[in-house]
């Protein structure tokens, strides 16, 4: 498909790595209608991270279906799949490469003028224009140290970049401030492309603009 309209459904989802002795997720069922927020908090090894893991297809379901638009995710191809996903996982990569170079890393066809936009989005271009070679500053790890808070921000518009139909964000502003993290939130609600999100997070705060929050508790919601 050239975009998925963006629902995403969970049905009776249980999970447990291949090396772990018990399961980690039981039972799990929702249903996120398209172009909806969700948030998922829950305490510190609750599951969020393995829940969210299964939609791009890093793991497989060892119980029950995750679907996307009422197709189970398996029946897609993987490059299909993951094109349409925009991530920004919990510990954030950078590659040693110019600030442009991570923002545009799914979608080297963007030009710079995007790349500052999505910037934008992600309350990123401030810090990003007073750096000394602003864009072109090279970063990771041959190039200048960020603070967590700023390299959550290059992540956020790397996986904004790609335009993605769902974009799940995992503990993507555990490191910005409150202030910060307002002005993230107001650009992700008008964002110029559709746009299913799944947001984990710890903070009430980064939660409040959600159409419906999952609480786990050991695996369970
Ligand atoms: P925080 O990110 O700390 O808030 O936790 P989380 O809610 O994201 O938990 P996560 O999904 O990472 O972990 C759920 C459970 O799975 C925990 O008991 C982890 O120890 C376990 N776990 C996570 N990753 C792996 C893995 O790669 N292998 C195994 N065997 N267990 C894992
Ligand atoms: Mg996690």
């Amino acid at each position: 498909p050239n975009r998925f309209d963006g629902k995403i459904e969970f049905r009776e989802v249980s999970f447990q790595y291949e090396d772990g002795d018990l399961p980690v997720l039981h039972d799990i069922s929702f249903t996120v209608k398209p172009g909806e927020t969700i948030a998922i908090m829950g305490e510190t090894g609750c599951g969020k991270t393995s829940l969210i893991n299964l939609i791009p297809r890093f793991y497989e379901p060892t119980k029950g279906e995750v679907r996307i638009d009422d197709i189970p995710v398996q029946n897609f191809r993987l490059s299909d799949l993951r094109k349409q996903i925009g991530l920004a996982t919990q510990d954030v990569l950078l590659y040693s490469d110019t600030i442009e170079g991570n923002i545009a890393y799914g979608d080297s066809s963007i030009d710079l003028e995007e790349v500052e936009k999505f910037a934008k989005y992600s309350a990123a271009s401030d810090f990003i224009s007073k750096m000394p070679e602003g864009y072109d500053t090279v970063v990771g790890e041959r190039g200048v140290g960020l603070s967590g808070g700023q390299k959550q921000r290059i992540s956020l518009a790397r996986a904004l970049a790609v335009r993605p139909s769902i974009l799940i964000l995992d503990d993507t502003t555990s490191a910005v401030d409150m202030e910060t993290e307002k002005q993230i939130q107001e650009a992700l609600r008008h964002l110029d492309f559709s746009c299913t999100k799944v947001i984990i997070a710890q903070r009430i705060s980064t939660t409040m603009m959600a159409d419906k929050i999952l609480v786990m508790q050991h695996g369970r919601i």
